[in-house]
């Protein structure tokens, strides 16, 4: 078998055999397929797609690329959560302590953000000393002792999607149903969860832009994870404008506390109420979403997942005194106002251009070695649907960087406003099960 006559198969619509995507994955981890034949691989299925067996079987040896890690030592129904990606998107930090609080068992092993869109684990590493390392039995036993860990993927762990998702990111082969399935669908599915709730984000900050993408996407996934005997239901969630009001790393976790404290936007706590709904269902705690919703109301409302959240930080070395006291967080150098020109609503809010704006203030890297300034990103005051006044407040810059002039005219252009009255788009689109 030659890679050159697969990439002309795939370049000219033909289905390729099991054996031929196991030649290729196969090939590609232990490095006898090059970059530039996979990179050309890739783009030949960004065009041509590939069927319902095609992508099973390369999720299957994408999954299989590495170690498939067995939970089975922790009790009980495991459930896991996984985002398409977004910008503002702290719903794992809120979620899983509110999921755990309430008796599910949450095994998360969570990415860094790369490009406009966020990552967990940066987000958790702005709290000081936490470690977000853990062998696979240190995993086990803070499950087991507190229902909840949320760490970083270990190398073994689809050494496959590690090599394909990097060279994706530079070959502008992101966007592609096929591969971002077999991605996401294969860490989940080696990461030993028996239950996957798939957050799929649509809209400008996604990349899903609309929803007929999403929908093919999530049903694709949910029909992968079926397929394999895992329960799977997907949350087509809105990406248009930033979710909640903070972006960047310190900033998203102090509007994580307060969340777990009841004083969260509306948009990111409807969101972690119908995931977590779902996902208590999934984990047989609950027997109906809405004795699950009522539960999950309750241990926010009782303080119980904020101290859920604590006992995470502790069991991970953080610092939980930086939890219950987040003024202790380091504030950046610069804090810049940026305020409205004009009198009517907000009627656009471009997560995009946001997501990007926060990359360049340096909360987020372009690539994977720049090192992330965690006080730095933009917490907005005014969102789709707000009305505002001329010399209202829309939103304020943190930064340590000079020179951000260029940055601060592309946040004030991602707001478009209206003289008449908008309505802000829901947060959950639609549910696919
Ligand atoms: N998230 C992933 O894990 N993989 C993709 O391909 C896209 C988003």
């Amino acid at each position: 078998m030659r890679m050159v006559d697969l990439i002309i198969k795939k370049r000219d619509g033909k289905e390729l055999s099991n054996e031929e995507i196991k030649f290729w994955i196969d090939g590609y981890v232990n490095g006898d397929i090059p970059d530039y034949q996979s990179s050309a691989m890739a783009m030949a299925i960004f065009f041509k797609g590939m069927n319902k067996r095609e992508i099973a079987t390369l999720t299957d040896y994408m999954e299989h690329s590495g170690e498939v890690i067995d939970l089975s030592a922790i009790s009980g129904i495991k459930v896991d959560k996984h985002s398409t990606g977004g910008v503002g998107d702290k719903t794992s930090l809120v979620l899983g302590p509110m999921v755990a609080a309430c008796g599910g068992k949450l095994a998360k092993m969570s990415g860094r953000g790369l490009g406009h869109t966020g990552g967990t684990l940066d987000k958790l590493e702005s709290i000081p000393h936490l470690s977000i390392s853990k062998t696979k039995m240190e995993m086990v036993e803070q499950v087991n002792k507190i229902g909840l860990a949320i760490i970083g993927q270990t190398s073994s762990l689809v050494p496959a999607d590690k090599k394909l998702y990097a060279l994706r990111d530079v070959t502008g082969t992101v966007e592609s149903i096929p591969l971002i399935a077999a991605s996401v669908m294969s860490k989940k599915l080696a990461s030993g969860t028996d239950a996957i709730l798939l957050d799929v984000t649509v809209g400008e900050g996604a990349f899903m832009k609309n929803m007929d993408s999403a929908r093919e996407l999530a049903r694709t996934m949910v029909d992968i994870g079926t397929h394999l005997k895992r329960d799977t239901v997907a949350v087509l969630s809105d990406m248009s404008e930033p979710l909640g009001r903070a972006v960047g790393n310190s900033l998203e976790v102090k509007e994580a506390i307060a969340s777990l404290h009841g004083e969260g936007p509306e948009d990111l706590m409807e969101l972690c109420y119908t995931s977590g709904s779902i996902m208590l269902v999934q984990a047989k705690v609950c027997k109906t979403l809405e004795e699950a919703r009522e539960k999950l109301h309750k241990v926010i409302e009782d303080g119980s997942a904020f101290e859920k959240f604590c006992l995470m930080v502790e069991a991970q070395g953080g610092d939980v005194e930086y939890i219950r006291h987040p003024e202790k967080f380091e504030m950046s150098k610069y804090s810049i106002e940026i305020r409205s020109d004009v009198d009517g609503y907000v009627s656009e809010l471009n997560a995009l251009e946001i997501g990007e704006s926060a990359m360049r203030l340096g909360a987020g890297r372009e690539t994977l070695d720049d090192v992330i300034d965690m006080s730095a990103g933009i917490v907005l005051s005014k969102k789709v649907g707000d009305k505002v006044k001329k010399g209202d407040l829309l939103c304020i810059v943190y930064t340590n960087k000079e020179d951000v002039d260029s940055v601060l005219v592309d946040i004030k252009n991602a707001y478009k406003f209206s003289k008449e009255e908008v309505k802000a788009l829901p947060v959950i689109r639609e549910v696919i099960r």
